[in-house]
């Protein structure tokens, strides 16, 4: 990796798009020692390996990477098992329990979060928002007490925390395995309520779906509500932030968004191609694969690395530009953000709350466009994005005219 730094390193984390081209042109695939992984960067290798379809690749490397603080959970499974697990949840993120009973719940906990800064003038989109609609938005779509939206996003952040725990460090790894003990004590007796008395709210719809005679345990379900913690917490946060920042660093693009509302699905999914929130997915080798000319033996880890695929200029027209109106990204379809950039991955595992997702960033851009038309970053400051495998601004602070209380 002489050339190349390498992905632990602070040079990295700073700005990884240098190193994702070098790998691309000249190491398509590259064996990383420090994370014991073969990394693969090119686009069409990384949608081979997410189609997957000859089963050539296992999701089985998220046991040790999942099971510590989720407990078993749709990610770690395969086949017959994960079909059917899928089928049990999938339908409460889409169609019509998404538009009538969820969209309100994304429009009222947006709502909240921004009519408590739009008086004064400036806040931060990441601390002030972003990091805290998606994980209300979930907590109240399983119907949990306002009262402890709080704790649930204490967990939330030891969660996420554990997960991106590079360095291994044992206070954080500590506070990850209490969080995996405090959420089942706090959700299991909740879950057994919910049997009893169903409601109209995403933890009954759990409670009650039934697919081939199988239905989930309670420990099943736990296990499902903590994965949505870091699953559609961390990522929507980050798309939200990632959406706003492009936007106010290509100020045309936001006139444009500001004057046509249609646009913003446009920019959803080039803020997904251009700075995913997730840019890196990890699989195993089933079989001795054959992927840009070199060999991943049966058993090795896999890095697909989404962040330099969807930069490829194989694939795409000046990748490294910003660009809502590029003509290589399709927009327009139900599963649009699946059709063209990696950012959710593809194939069995595709991002369950990837509809949920887009409503969310939607709504949420609009609401905030809605109350401060003349938002704009604060003097002199430049978005800097943080993290490695999950990546988005550190923070972003705007200023704004204050809505008379
Ligand atoms: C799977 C990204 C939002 C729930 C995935 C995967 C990616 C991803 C890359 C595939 C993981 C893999 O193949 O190993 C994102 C991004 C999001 C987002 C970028 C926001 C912009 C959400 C939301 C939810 C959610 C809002 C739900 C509330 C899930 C679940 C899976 C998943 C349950 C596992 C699916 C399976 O294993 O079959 N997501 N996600 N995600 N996502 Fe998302």
């Amino acid at each position: 990796l002489q050339e190349i730094p390498d992905i632990l390193s602070a040079e990295f984390a700073a700005d990884p798009y240098p190193a994702y081209r070098a790998m691309r042109e000249k190491e398509p695939l590259i064996w990383h020692e420090a994370t014991r992984s073969y990394l693969v960067s090119r686009y069409e290798d990384v949608e081979r390996i997410f189609k997957d379809r000859q089963s050539e690749f296992t999701t089985d490397n998220y046991d040790w990477q999942l099971e510590p603080v989720h407990g078993r959970t749709i990610l770690q499974m395969s086949g017959r098992e994960h079909a059917v697990r899928r089928a049990l949840v999938a339908p409460a993120f889409r169609g019509g329990d998404l538009r009538e009973k969820f969209m309100p719940v994304i429009e009222r906990n947006s709502r909240e979060l921004i009519d408590a800064f739009r008086h004064s003038g400036s806040a931060d989109i990441v601390t002030d928002y972003a990091t805290r609609f998606p994980v209300d938005v979930i907590a109240d779509m399983l119907g949990l007490d306002k009262a402890d939206h709080d704790r649930f996003h204490g967990w939330y952040t030891a969660v996420i925390a554990f997960l991106g725990n590079l360095s291994g460090d044992p206070e954080v790894t500590a506070a990850g395995e209490r969080t995996r003990v405090e959420f089942a004590e706090y959700m299991l007796p909740i879950i057994r309520e919910r049997r009893e008395h169903l409601g109209d709210d995403l933890l009954s719809t759990l409670c009650a779906a039934e697919v081939d005679g199988v239905r989930m345990s309670d420990e099943d379900i736990k296990a499902f509500c903590s994965l949505l913690l870091a699953a559609g917490g961390e990522t929507t946060d980050k798309a939200i932030a990632g959406i706003l920042a492009n936007l106010l660093l290509h100020p045309d693009q936001l006139a444009a968004v500001r004057e046509d509302r249609s646009l913003i699905s446009a920019a959803f999914a080039e803020t997904l191609r251009y700075t995913p929130p997730v840019h890196m997915i990890m699989r195993q080798a089933a079989t001795d694969v054959t992927v840009s000319g070199g060999t991943i033996p049966a058993g090795a880890t896999v890095t697909c690395l989404i962040g330099a695929a969807n930069r490829d200029e194989d694939r795409y027209r000046d990748p490294d530009r910003f660009d809502i109106f590029r003509e290589d990204l399709s927009t327009t379809s139900a599963f649009s953000a699946a059709a063209d950039h990696l950012a959710f991955a593809l194939g069995r595992h595709f991002c369950v709350g990837a509809l949920l997702a887009r409503a969310e960033v939607e709504t949420g851009l609009n609401q905030l466009l809605d109350a401060m038309p003349d938002m704009r970053l604060a003097d002199g400051f430049d978005p800097v994005e943080q993290g490695v495998f999950t990546r988005g601004p550190q923070s972003l602070p705007v200023r704004f005219t204050p809505v008379a209380a």
